[in-house]
């Protein structure tokens, strides 16, 4: 699919593939990021927005979370399915233009998006991610690892090093892993 600019038929698969068909793994990675209800949240890369929905179910006692997307359909379609929260914020475009705060967010989110950025511009998109964390901030980062999709760890391991993020945990689970880091304290950001 056209990341930038879905047809109707991929928009219609998006919806089976990702909100159909992993209703369940969307309902658990939200609550495995054990929220407590009041932080605040970015969703990177957030598509249409499958998986934002029930990590906003987490956050009713306060928190809030933006939604950050290059597609402007993509947001559309979230923004649909959002539309009965109220603590929702919708960003389009690139993370280092859109005039967020340094250290404003307690959970930085990213699934299945940082093997679709340029490989010279990665390092970038992680150091503003990490920069955009509060203080003892935690970053989760889903990918595939597959020969021919997705990317390997050690790259991952490479540009949150690069970034002031320390490793707390990773877990692999057939072709994909969920990596866990905390803002390094002693970075300069
Ligand atoms: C495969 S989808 C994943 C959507 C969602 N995270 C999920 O897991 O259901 C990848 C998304 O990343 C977005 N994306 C790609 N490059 C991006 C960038 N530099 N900044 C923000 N979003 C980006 C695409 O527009 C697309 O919506």
């Amino acid at each position: 699919m056209d990341l930038r600019d879905p047809s109707g038929v991929d928009l219609a698969l998006d919806w089976l593939f990702h909100d159909l068909m992993r209703r369940r793994q969307n309902r658990r990675l939200a609550e495995e990021l054990e929220l407590g209800g009041q932080e605040r949240v970015m969703d990177f890369g957030s598509g249409s927005g499958a998986l934002s929905r029930y990590i906003a179910h987490q956050l009713r006692d306060g928190g809030s979370l933006t939604l950050v997307d290059l597609s402007p359909k993509l947001m559309g379609v979230a923004k649909k399915k959002l539309r009965r929260f109220n603590n929702i914020e919708y960003k389009v475009g690139d993370i280092g233009k859109l005039g967020i705060p340094d250290k404003s967010y307690d959970v930085v989110h990213a699934r299945h998006v940082l093997h679709h950025i340029a490989e010279n511009q990665r390092l970038r998109v992680v150091q503003e991610l990490s920069g955009k964390l509060k203080k003892n901030g935690w970053m989760f980062i889903r990918e595939v690892s597959k020969k021919d999709h997705g990317i390997p760890l050690k790259v991952i391991q490479t540009l949150t090093a690069k970034s002031g993020l320390k490793e707390v945990s990773t877990q692999i689970e057939g072709d994909e892993y969920i990596a866990i880091y905390t803002k390094n304290q002693k970075h300069k950001k």
